[in-house]
């Protein structure tokens, strides 16, 4: 779904990582426009920034250039979404109080769709009182913010205050909720397929990526879930997800189940080995020559049959996916497993496993099928995680 961003670049060390990420943006198929402030020059150049958007950059020195249409209205009318990377704590400051000094903050006074924040500074200016009241004054006026991380600042020291790593950056714009329909919420999510050890080295697994847990995930909390993703990936996630790493489907059941007493939506995303090696050696196991090697296989619990089997006040979400037969197979495994809804997806060459985007269809006890066609896999998890809340009412 290609959208039209809108990215404002304002006085930040920072600044100079933006070209890349409006490269990433471009590349997975947005359009792009630059807004930057004088002070964000002295770290950019704009002739970067137009190269890589494929657009002129719209500065207070040109804002007139086209005297026919009012640039920064203009702009404002084309944004889909507007993001201030890196957002200076004066930028900050300006737009909790309604300025509009220069391009960038009349631009955004003008502009009434979703917008995003992306503060990066010195740790003391980020912990400043006042600071800190202009960021929760705009989280409360619909501003979306991305914290800043912890790590090494330009100043040379760790601390907060530094800008996220641009796939967080990237993961925060194509998350983005319009409406945050999760609030108040506790969602668990699984992501991944299960590393079933053999020895040290080596482990039975599958294709899954993770990727489809992950957005799950990552669109719950930004749609103000309280998110806790169970996985054997190591994708992007945002800030407020907690994360809890795992390998193996005992790992993952252990995990789980300490989580699911108090959450309000367990959605099993993950591709959990059906059988794990009886004994896992504690050495590279040798070659065993010419007459071959058998592994002895032990059945893995099914985590999704049990959380059905234990459910409470939960909506339980489970994922089948089949090479063939998928409605037939998907929908027994409703059955037979207690969820409230199970999303069927085909998988195979080029279809669903580690693949961007998805297509599937959602069962639900006693109601038709409903077909998702293809679509990005964040798209696909803003979807169910709406249809989830229809289940729930
Ligand atoms: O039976 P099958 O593995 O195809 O079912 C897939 C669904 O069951 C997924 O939601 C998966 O996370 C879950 N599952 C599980 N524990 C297993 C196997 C699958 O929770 N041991």
């Amino acid at each position: 779904m290609t959208q039209h961003i809108g990215i404002f670049v304002t006085g930040g060390i920072a600044a100079y990582k933006v070209p890349l990420l409006v490269r990433a943006l471009v590349r997975a198929g947005n359009e792009v426009r630059v807004v930057m402030t004088d002070a964000a020059k002295a770290f950019v150049t704009e002739a970067t920034l137009a190269t890589v958007s494929k657009a002129a950059v719209l500065t207070d020195r040109n804002e007139f250039a086209q005297p026919e249409h009012v640039a920064h209205v203009a702009l404002a009318h084309w944004m889909d979404l507007a993001v201030v990377v890196p957002a200076t704590a004066n930028t900050i400051a300006k737009l909790a109080v309604g300025m509009a000094d220069n391009v960038v903050t009349t631009t955004l006074l003008a502009f009434s769709g979703p917008k995003l924040l992306v503060p990066a500074m010195n740790d003391q200016m980020w912990l400043n009182a006042q600071t800190q009241a202009n960021v929760a004054h705009l989280q409360q006026a619909g501003w979306q913010v991305l914290p800043p991380a912890t790590g090494f600042l330009a100043e040379g020291y760790a601390a907060v205050g530094r800008m996220p790593d641009l796939p967080v950056i990237e993961t925060f714009i194509a998350t983005v909720q319009p409406v945050a329909f999760l609030t108040g919420q506790r969602v668990l999510v699984t992501a991944g397929g299960t590393r079933e050890r053999i020895d040290p080295v080596r482990y039975i697994g599958n294709d899954s990526s993770g990727q489809m847990g992950t957005a799950l995930a990552n669109v719950a909390a930004a749609a103000g879930a309280e998110v806790t993703l169970i996985t054997t990936a190591t994708l992007p996630t945002l800030p407020q997800v907690t994360v809890v790493p795992v390998a193996d489907a005992a790992a993952m059941r252990t995990a789980v189940q300490a989580t699911f007493p108090a959450v309000d939506i367990a959605i099993m995303a993950a591709a959990v080995a059906d059988y794990r090696p009886v004994e896992q050696a504690d050495h590279k196991l040798k070659k065993h020559g010419a007459d071959g090697l058998t592994l002895a296989l032990a059945q893995n619990p099914d985590i999704l049959a049990e959380l059905g089997a234990t459910k409470t006040h939960q909506v339980v979400v489970g994922f089948a996916a089949e090479t063939n037969d998928l409605l037939a197979n998907a929908t027994a495994k409703l059955t037979k497993k207690r969820a409230d809804l199970l999303v069927a997806n085909r998988v195979g060459a080029g279809l669903g496993f580690n693949q961007p985007t998805n297509a599937v269809t959602l069962l639900a006890p006693d109601q038709a099928p409903v077909a998702l066609p293809e679509a990005p896999k964040v798209t696909i998890a803003a979807q169910i995680l709406r249809h989830i809340q229809q289940v729930r009412a």
